[in-house]
C-alpha cells in the first residue's frame, strides 16, 4: 500500500485538525509528522510532497517516535469512509482523468 497523497494533497485545512494537534503536542512533533507516523507505523508506504526544504526535513524526520496504540485508534476515528482529494469510484472523475486512455482501450477493442 503506499499514500499517493499523504496529507490529502494539503486540503481541508488537515495540518490544523485540532485532534491531530493535540497528539502531535503530546509527542512534540508537527501535525504533518503525526500523519505520517500513523501510516507508516501501518505499513503504507508514504511520498509526502513539499517544495518547502525545511517542510522537507521535517517530513522525513518522523523515525524517532511512536505513536501509542490508542493514538492510532484516535487517528483512526478521523476516516470519513471516502478520499479527500478524489473518489477512484466515480466514473466522471475517471474518465476526466483517463479519459484518452480509456478511450484508446475501447478503440482497441472494435
Ligand atoms: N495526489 C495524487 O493523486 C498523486 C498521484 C500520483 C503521484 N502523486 C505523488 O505523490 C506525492 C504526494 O504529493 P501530493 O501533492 O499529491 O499530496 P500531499 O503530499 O498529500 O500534500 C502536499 C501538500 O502538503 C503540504 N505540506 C507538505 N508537507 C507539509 C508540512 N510538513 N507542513 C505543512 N504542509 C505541508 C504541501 O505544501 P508545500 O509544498 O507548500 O510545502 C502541499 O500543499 C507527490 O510526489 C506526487 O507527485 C500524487
Amino acid at each position: 500500500m503506499e499514500a499517493w497523497a499523504p496529507f490529502a494533497e494539503g486540503k481541508h485545512n488537515l495540518f490544523e485538525n485540532e485532534t491531530i494537534m493535540t497528539i502531535a503536542d503530546k509527542y512534540g512533533k508537527s501535525t504533518g509528522q503525526v500523519i505520517l507516523r500513523w501510516l507508516l507505523q501501518r505499513g503504507i508506504t508514504v511520498i509526502p510532497k513539499s517544495v518547502h526544504p525545511q517542510r522537507m526535513a521535517e517530513n522525513i524526520n518522523v523515525f524517532d517516535f511512536e505513536l501509542s496504540a490508542d493514538d492510532m485508534k484516535t487517528m483512526a476515528s478521523l476516516d470519513k469512509g471516502e478520499s479527500q482529494f478524489f473518489d477512484h469510484r466515480d466514473p466522471v472523475t475517471i474518465e476526466q482523468i483517463f479519459g484518452s486512455s480509456l478511450q484508446q482501450v475501447k478503440d482497441s477493442e472494435i
